[in-house]
């Protein structure tokens, strides 16, 4: 198979490896992991015209897309139109990421539960009654803002007025802005594929969005993530993943009965347990990063017959291998705030590596100003799987820091005992 990726980061390294295939990418940076798997690529900005002439040149099966800005500009509606499949949604499906408010929406018209209390605003009209009134609540921007746009009543907003002020600061930006309860719990995701007809789910992984240990810090695009043998998380039974299937499942057919089109892609549900049951807090029309790097180096099947499959409507038959993964991300000293670029070296190790924002010179590879790369160990358990993945990380040589305790017991001990302490 011939298959057309798009994207340069750890994500899209680790689905060219999934891809097994012939593999043609086209990226806007020199991502070295990709570059050694594709047998041609095109390093540029992302510019439609420029795109179609690669795509048509190589003709390929299909095209998969991994990150959302692609998805927002349309990439898939254009590959369409020149006849190329896509493994991604159009950018009307898309909005099930792009537009919070769409997402809500259409989860309370179709009656889908795990939708928290909600209003959307697109003026400040009736804003601040409804804060007071919900008391503990978020604000989110109705649009992309790469994982940074979401702010909760009593930590990042220290007043009403605050509140109120960021309310008005997104709405100078976005259409419309979201203000919703506030929910305890533990977050996890779940990344399910969906060919429009039949919905596959993942293996649930948790994320650590959080700078520092203990989840001290700013919030970042995710310091490293981890999955178990069980294919559960140690705070979740099956019947919670089971609802969250449930709940996706239904999406994918509201996406369909919304606007007369099959939803092919990813369909990556963020998800809370809290003690009344699971509930969505967003929708990605993407794999996430770095849990991407949780399940597809597990996957038994090969990952470019999936995305066929989804394309034609007949995915059935996903499996994973029973066993634990522990991603790490190895980050620029001072991300995500005032990260500090330079050289990084990257020796070999049992973890597998896939690189993020980092750019191969003729000295060496150099780190840019976000995650440079992430080490996956994998094992029959967590606990082999968090050595393998620390031992990696801290054989890396430059000015990095990464989370020591992700995947370890006693960060997974905490999760337990917090919702333990909720129910
Ligand atoms: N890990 C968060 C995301 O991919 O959006």
């Amino acid at each position: 198979m011939r298959v057309l990726l798009i994207g340069q980061g750890a994500r899209e390294h680790c689905i060219a490896e999934a891809l097994n295939c012939e593999l043609y990418s086209f990226m806007k940076t020199r991502n070295p992991g990709i570059m050694k798997l594709s047998k041609e690529y095109t390093v540029s900005e992302l510019d439609l015209d420029k795109l179609g002439k690669f795509a048509k040149k190589i003709n390929p099966d299909f095209a998969v897309i991994g990150p959302e800005g692609p998805l927002e500009k349309g990439v898939v509606d254009h590959l369409k139109s020149l006849d190329i499949e896509c493994f991604g949604p159009t950018k009307d499906l898309a909005r099930i990421e792009t537009s919070k408010a769409f997402t809500r929406r259409l989860m309370e018209k179709y009656k889908i539960e795990g939708t928290p209390e909600f209003r959307i605003f697109s003026d400040m009209e009736g804003i601040e009654e409804y804060m007071r009134d919900i008391n503990d609540f978020v604000v989110k921007p109705d649009g992309l803002t790469g994982g940074k746009g979401v702010k909760v009543f009593g930590e990042h907003l220290k007043s009403i007025e605050e509140a109120l002020e960021y309310s008005k600061e997104v709405l100078s930006k976005h259409d419309s802005v979201i203000v919703e309860e506030r929910l305890e719990g533990e977050e996890f995701s779940l990344q399910c594929i969906s060919d429009g007809k039949h919905l596959e789910a993942t293996v649930p992984v948790q994320d650590h969005k959080r700078a520092y240990e203990d989840d001290q810090g700013p919030n970042t695009g995710g310091m490293g993530s981890y999955s178990m043998e069980d294919h559960l998380l140690p705070f979740l039974k099956k019947r919670d993943v089971e609802e969250a299937e449930k709940i996706t499942k239904k999406v994918m057919e509201s996406l369909y009965k919304e606007t007369g089109e099959y939803y092919i892609g990813v369909l990556y549900g963020g998800f809370i347990l809290t003690k009344k049951g699971v509930k969505l807090l967003e929708y990605n029309a993407r794999f996430g990063d770095p849990e991407v790097m949780n399940i597809l180096p597990i996957l038994k099947n090969n990952f470019a017959d999936v995305c066929l499959d989804a394309i034609n409507h007949e995915l059935s038959g996903i499996e994973f291998e029973k066993k634990a993964t522990v991603c790490k991300y190895v980050v620029p000293k001072g991300y995500p705030v005032n990260p500090v670029p330079g050289k990084i070296e990257i020796p070999e190790t049992d973890a597998k590596v896939y690189y993020a924002s980092v750019d191969l010179r003729e000295d060496g590879l150099y780190m840019t100003r976000s995650r440079a790369a992430a080490f996956v160990g994998i094992a029959d358990n967590i606990e082999g799987a968090e050595k393998i993945a620390q031992k990696a990380v801290e054989k890396v040589k430059g000015n990095v820091f990464y989370r020591k305790d992700i995947g370890t017991k006693r960060l997974l001990r905490k999760r337990v005992e917090h919702i333990k302490s909720l129910m």
